[in-house]
């Protein structure tokens, strides 16, 4: 009788190519004991040892350095020594706290590069804390992760769908709800208020990348309560503003953009289900796409390509997955942060990609940015042919 051929990828050991085969040997290698007493004793081998024990340790205690973070953040700490440097005693008085648990998460602080010492035994920012000082957006971040943190408590419930722990998806209140467009303002105030204050830097990274000026119309889709569009009235000031967001979410962008002054058409609604003001020869989905299901988004994304100008384009901006040199923060840190969320997922380009030909784009063009590992861009026009599925 005939065997049946083993599946490709399977661990049959007749079916192992010889690449397989070396990689097994090598795994073998590393993991054997006296391999690694040899490898450590081996002055050549020596550096390479030493920076993988350091790897292993920091993935290790990873948690207790953002802990860290969380706590001078917390205090306002970078803050105070920005202000002017000061001791561990001074800090203790200021902080109401025993100048035991001051000292030592001053020490964490300084050995994480948040903090440094200064002379007379002050203490003053460090190079990773002086990038804080003015950064609203990073803060906020770090204050919102106490969320995550507890959600991560148990993190195989959270990938079985087990988890009694849903503060994120509490938080970003649209992710689970059945009609986002019902959220009243105190569901969504301080998810909006978190994206308007990490905002900033991402629309200057984008506003970098794309020529807006050249648009006539632009419509931010999810645009939140408005903070990007108050970056790119300035930057193209000629350009027609349009901004699409929950009812709840879209009446915080109308009153801020009236309060700076930047004259916009605001709409609310659910772009899953309402359909979007047509015209706009320019649409931006900034830090939208991740947070849903593929199913979803192309939903949303037909809805554009239904809307959007014949000779507009789509742009696209979030972090992706794949993304050279930071592929932990696409595929760990989103990967369960929107685990976490209940819904959505980083995307390779090629991943978005796809989703956008088959809702009747081509699949768009890298733009590059500056700091790719926070942001990309990638930017699509309606495919001339018919629209898939529509
Ligand atoms: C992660 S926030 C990004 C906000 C903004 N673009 C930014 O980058 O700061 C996603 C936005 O999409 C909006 N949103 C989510 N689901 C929506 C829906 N079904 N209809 C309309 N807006 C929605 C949210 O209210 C939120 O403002």
């Amino acid at each position: 009788m005939a065997m049946a051929a083993a599946p490709e990828g399977s661990s049959a050991g007749n079916t192992l190519g010889w690449r397989d085969r070396a990689v097994l040997w090598r795994d073998r290698l590393l993991t054997s004991e006296t391999f690694q007493r040899l490898a450590t004793a081996f002055p050549p081998t020596r550096p390479i040892v030493r920076r993988r024990v350091r790897s292993l340790f920091d993935l290790c205690a990873g948690f207790v350095y953002s802990q860290v973070l969380y706590a001078c953040v917390k205090l306002r700490l970078f803050e105070e020594v920005a202000a002017a440097p000061a001791t561990v005693d001074e800090l203790a008085q200021r902080f109401d706290m025993p100048a035991d648990g001051m000292r030592r998460l001053v020490d964490a602080a300084i050995s994480l590069d948040l903090l440094e010492r200064r002379s007379g035994s002050r203490i003053g920012l460090g190079a990773l804390g002086a990038a804080m000082v003015n950064n609203a957006g990073i803060k906020a971040m770090v204050e919102h992760h106490a969320l995550l943190y507890a959600d991560l408590a148990d993190p195989l419930a959270l990938l079985r769908g087990t988890s009694q722990s849903r503060q994120l998806q509490d938080y970003w209140g649209y992710a689970a709800a059945g009609q986002p467009d019902g959220l009243a303002e105190d569901a969504v105030a301080s998810y909006s208020a978190l994206m308007a204050a990490s905002q900033a830097f991402i629309a200057s990274e984008v506003i970098a990348a794309y020529p807006f000026a050249r648009h006539r119309r632009l419509l931010d889709v999810g645009g939140g309560e408005g903070a990007f569009l108050q970056a790119v009235a300035l930057a193209a000031p000629r350009l027609q503003l349009g901004l699409f967001d929950l009812p709840a979410v879209a009446e915080r962008a109308r009153a801020r953009l009236k309060e700076a002054g930047v004259d916009a058409e605001v709409n609310g609604g659910d772009f899953f289900r309402d359909g979007l003001p047509a015209g706009a020869d320019l649409v931006s989905l900034v830090r939208v796409l991740h947070d849903h299901d593929d199913d979803d988004v192309l939903t949303l994304l037909r809805a554009i390509r239904a809307s959007i100008a014949e000779d507009g384009v789509l742009l696209i901006a979030e972090p992706m997955a794949e993304t050279r040199g930071a592929e932990p923060i696409g595929a760990a840190y989103f990967g369960f942060y929107l685990c976490a969320m209940g819904s959505g997922r980083a995307r390779s380009p090629s991943e978005l990609g796809e989703l956008l030909v088959a809702a009747g784009f081509d699949e768009g063009r890298m733009w590059r940015t500056r700091t790719p590992l926070l942001v990309r861009i990638l930017v699509a026009r309606p495919a001339a042919s018919r629209l898939d599925g529509m």
